[in-house]
This record gives structure tokens, C-alpha cells and sequence, in this order.
């Protein structure tokens, strides 16, 4: 189970990167041609949230299961950058991301104009994939998936 979920959630990093990333592209692009919130604009920034919280789903049931997560835990291992990065840095920085992924999803359906809508998902998933591209182990990934 643990070599498992480990491949989805390193083979599942791509979609989630590559989606938030074409959300906020598509956003800004958007917003400067004053398209509608509709269509393939809105499905991006659909998929970007969808994506995410599905990684958050299976992430934290890999933190559980794995030797590198919650069970690596305690004083000892937090004076290593490495193990630091798996059971407390990685977890920590990709959850407020994904909220603030799953904010700028909320705060685009209530924004009134389209405009605004796609300023606010740019601005939010901006945020939230530059958080994700912080703590990502680029040591192990995408090299040694
Ligand atoms: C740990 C697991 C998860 C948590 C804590 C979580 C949390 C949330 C929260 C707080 C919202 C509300 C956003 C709003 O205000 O509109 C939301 C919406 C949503 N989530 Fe999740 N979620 C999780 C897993 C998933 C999974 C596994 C999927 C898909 C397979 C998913 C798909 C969605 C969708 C489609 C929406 C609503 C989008 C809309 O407003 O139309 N979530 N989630
Ligand atoms: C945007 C969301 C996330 C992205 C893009 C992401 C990406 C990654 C990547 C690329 C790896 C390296 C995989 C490999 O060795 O090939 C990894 C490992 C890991 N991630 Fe995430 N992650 C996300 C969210 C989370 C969350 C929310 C948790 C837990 C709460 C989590 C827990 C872990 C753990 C424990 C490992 C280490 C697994 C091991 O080597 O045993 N991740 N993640």
C-alpha cells in the first residue's frame, strides 16, 4: 500500500502542478481579454481545485503510512533538513496551499464580475503554486519518481 500510494502521489504532482499553474496562466489572460468566467476558464480553475484536494486526500493518508511521515516524528530528526522536510514541511506548506487554492475557488463564485473572479483565482492559486513549488522534495522529484 505504501509503494502504491507513493507512485500516485509522486505521478499525481504533475497534474496538480500543471492544472493550478494553466489555471492562474489562463486566469491572467483572461482577466486582460475580458473573457467570461465560463467555459474552459472556469474548468480549469475547477480541475486546479479538484486536483488538489484529491492530493491532499491520498497526501495525508500517505503521511501516515509512510516511514518518512508522521511516524519520523520527533526532536531528534528535526535537526535534519531532509526528514524536517517530509514530516513537517512538505505536509505542512502543500495543506495551507491547497486552502488557500481551496479560498480562491470560494472567493471567485461570490466575486460579482468575471473580471474579478479571474483576478481572484489568479491571485490565489498564484499564491498557493508558489507555497507548492517551495516545499516540493526536488531532491527526489520528478528524477527519481
Ligand atoms: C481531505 C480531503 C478534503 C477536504 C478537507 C476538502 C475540503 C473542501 C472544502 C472546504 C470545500 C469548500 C470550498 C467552497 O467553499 O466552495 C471543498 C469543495 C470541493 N471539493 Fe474538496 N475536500 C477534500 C477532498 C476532495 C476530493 C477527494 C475531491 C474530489 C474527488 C474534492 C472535490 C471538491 C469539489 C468538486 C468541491 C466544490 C467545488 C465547487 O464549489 O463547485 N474534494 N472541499
Ligand atoms: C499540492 C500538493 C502536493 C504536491 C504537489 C506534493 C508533491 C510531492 C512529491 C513530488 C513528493 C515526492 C514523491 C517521490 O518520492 O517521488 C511528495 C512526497 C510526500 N508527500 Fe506530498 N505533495 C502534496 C501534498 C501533500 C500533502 C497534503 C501531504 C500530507 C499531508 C503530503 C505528504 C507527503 C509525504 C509524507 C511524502 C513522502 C513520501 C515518502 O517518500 O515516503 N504531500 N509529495
Amino acid at each position: 500500500m505504501y509503494t502504491g500510494l507513493k507512485h500516485f502521489h509522486s505521478f499525481f504532482a504533475y497534474l496538480v502542478l500543471l492544472l493550478i499553474a494553466a489555471a492562474v496562466i489562463n486566469a491572467i489572460l483572461a482577466k486582460a481579454g475580458k473573457r467570461p468566467f465560463a467555459g474552459l476558464g472556469r474548468k480549469l480553475a475547477l480541475l486546479g481545485l479538484i486536483a488538489a484536494h484529491v492530493q491532499l486526500l491520498f497526501g495525508l493518508v500517505l503521511y501516515f503510512v509512510s516511514p518518512a511521515g508522521f511516524s519520523n516524528f520527533s526532536g531528534a530528526t528535526m535537526g535534519n533538513s531532509t526528514a524536517r522536510l517530509y514530516m513537517l514541511e512538505h505536509p505542512l506548506t502543500m495543506i495551507i496551499a491547497i486552502a488557500l487554492v481551496t479560498i480562491g475557488w470560494s472567493k471567485a463564485k461570490k466575486a460579482a464580475e468575471d473580471g474579478k473572479k479571474y483576478g481572484t483565482v489568479a491571485l490565489w492559486y498564484g499564491i498557493a503554486l508558489v507555497l507548492m513549488l517551495a516545499r516540493i522534495p526536488w531532491a527526489v522529484w520528478p528524477v527519481a519518481g
